[in-house]
């Protein structure tokens, strides 16, 4: 993988050996256990948990739901393709290309299995991940805001449901011959 900002960036697909160390650098909120789920996700074949590593240390995570987006009326106001979600690089990382680079990889895995496009959701006021969204070539859908919410589990294992408003955005992938 390239040279990001002096570092040897590494974007690879996550594997069982991986979570610990996943879940100590970005750790789940409660009993979550955010990586294991998308890992186990990736074993069934519904998404591609990729990872991207510094050195031998995770830097950030997306995954590639390759069924598109659970919503319906989502997916409904959307071109098909599978959605980039859980989209995170850690703090200390952010703004040297790592996001980017992951999202490059992610259409490039979503290319290679013959899809046209890629869509994502992005909180109405996470300006700055929109900003990098337009700059990467995603468009607003014309449908406007739509509510949306993710489960996540406290330390008594009880489950809470955190709404979120959303814009969905999608990008056309230009396919390499
Ligand atoms: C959104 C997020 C994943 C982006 O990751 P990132 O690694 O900072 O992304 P990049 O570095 O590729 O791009 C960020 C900015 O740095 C700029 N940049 C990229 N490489 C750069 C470099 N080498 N030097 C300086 N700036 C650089 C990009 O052009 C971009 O600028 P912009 O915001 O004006 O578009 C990260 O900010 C994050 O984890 N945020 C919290 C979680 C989140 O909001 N996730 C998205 C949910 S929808």
């Amino acid at each position: 993988m390239g040279d990001v900002n002096g570092g040897d960036l590494v974007i690879r697909s996550c594997r069982e050996e991986d979570l610990a160390v996943l879940e100590q650098v970005s750790p789940s909120p409660g009993t979550s256990q955010f990586h294991l789920r998308r890992y186990e996700r990736q074993l069934a074949g519904e998404v591609i948990y990729l990872t991207a590593w510094l050195e031998g240390s995770p830097v950030g995570n997306l995954c590639l739901i390759l069924g598109g987006p659970d919503n319906p009326q989502a997916r409904d106001g959307l071109p098909a393709g599978p959605e980039i979600n859980a989209f995170d690089v850690i703090p200390s990382h952010r703004d040297r290309g790592m996001g980017s680079a992951l999202i490059a990889e992610a259409e490039r895995r979503a290319r290679d299995l013959g899809h046209a496009a890629t869509v994502l959701g992005v909180e109405v006021n996470n300006h700055a991940a929109h900003r990098l969204y337009e700059r990467l070539g995603y468009q607003d859908w014309p449908h406007g805001w739509m509510r949306g919410s993710y489960t996540w589990t406290d330390d008594s294992g009880r489950e809470h449901e955190q709404e979120e408003v959303v814009v969905w955005m999608d990008k056309r992938l230009v396919v390499e011959n």
